[in-house]
């Protein structure tokens, strides 16, 4: 059984004066290998917790994820994570970087060194190899990171925020690069913006997660990422339903966000 299932899911966390936060009530989802998941909601509803989840970070109070048949009991190699910024070695070389998850496999340069450099001259970097991380720009720092997930061959490949410290056109190179990794890989991906058009750019199935409790509000399936993986993503964005779902989920989520504003002036009006 090839996939990755999240069954009932919910996460609460105690708080130490007595509280509670309930990240995640209840979400259920299936992704076939291979699809590519982007994930939209206001800020503080479970987003990270459940990618923390799906990675095996933390252990849910409810619920469980399967994947490919077994049930996930805590971080492996099969589920790869990219952060936003700052998770690479900065004392390595970027070709250290890249192989460090097959070194500490315990492989050897001639097992894993030709796919390095392959996975290096994929993400355009063929020419950096020997250069420090910190002699590079975000991008291309975050080009390395995704070699680097890469270089472990996950099944999954978990994203959070991966692009949101670029600028916008950086940014949009580095958005089709993940649409050509995700073709040329055929890995299943998960990956969460704060970006509208990023999630719509991205996202094959979209998820629009709403608030206290962290749920699913709403599910897509769009048509974009796959145009996106073989043209220009301005022409995508042309699109007569592009600007039309963007219009909805940035509705959805302003009402989301005025709720919350309503909620915490009630409440400070009660104190
Ligand atoms: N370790 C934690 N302890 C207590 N509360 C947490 C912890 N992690 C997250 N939360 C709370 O859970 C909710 C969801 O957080 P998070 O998953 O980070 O949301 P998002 O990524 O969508 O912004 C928030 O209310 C947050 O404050
Ligand atoms: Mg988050």
């Amino acid at each position: 059984m090839s996939g990755l299932s999240i069954q009932n899911l919910s996460m609460r966390f105690d708080l130490p004066n007595g509280s509670s936060v309930q990240a995640l009530k209840d979400v259920s989802l299936d992704l076939a290998q291979g699809e590519l998941l982007s994930v939209l909601g206001p800020s503080g509803c479970g987003k990270t917790t459940l990618l923390n989840i799906v990675a095996g970070f933390l252990a849910p109070t409810d619920g469980k994820i399967i994947l490919n048949g077994h049930e996930v009991r805590g971080p492996a190699a099969e589920r790869g994570m990219v952060f936003q910024q700052g998770a690479l070695f900065e004392w390595m070389n970027v070709r250290d970087n890249v192989s460090f998850g097959p070194r500490m496999a315990g492989k050897r340069e001639k097992d894993y060194g030709a796919n390095v450099d392959h996975l290096l001259e994929v993400v355009g970097l063929r020419d950096f190899k020997e250069k420090a991380v910190y002699e590079l720009s975000g991008g291309m720092q975050q080009r390395v990171a995704l070699a680097r997930c890469l270089a472990n061959d996950p099944d999954v490949i978990l994203m959070d925020e991966p692009l949101g410290a670029l600028d916008a056109l950086t940014r949009e190179k580095m958005q089709s690069l993940v649409l050509k990794l995700w073709k040329e890989t055929g890995k299943t991906i998960i990956l969460i913006t704060h970006s509208v058009e990023e999630a719509l750019l991205l996202g094959e199935r979209l998820l629009v997660m709403a608030p206290r409790p962290g749920r699913i509000h709403r599910e897509y399936r769009l048509p974009f990422a796959d145009l996106g993986a073989g043209q220009d993503l301005r022409a995508v964005k042309k699109h007569p339903d592009f600007a039309t779902t963007r219009e909805e989920i940035l509705g959805m989520i302003w009402d989301m966000e005025e709720e919350i504003m309503g909620r915490s002036e009630t409440a400070g009006a009660a104190s």
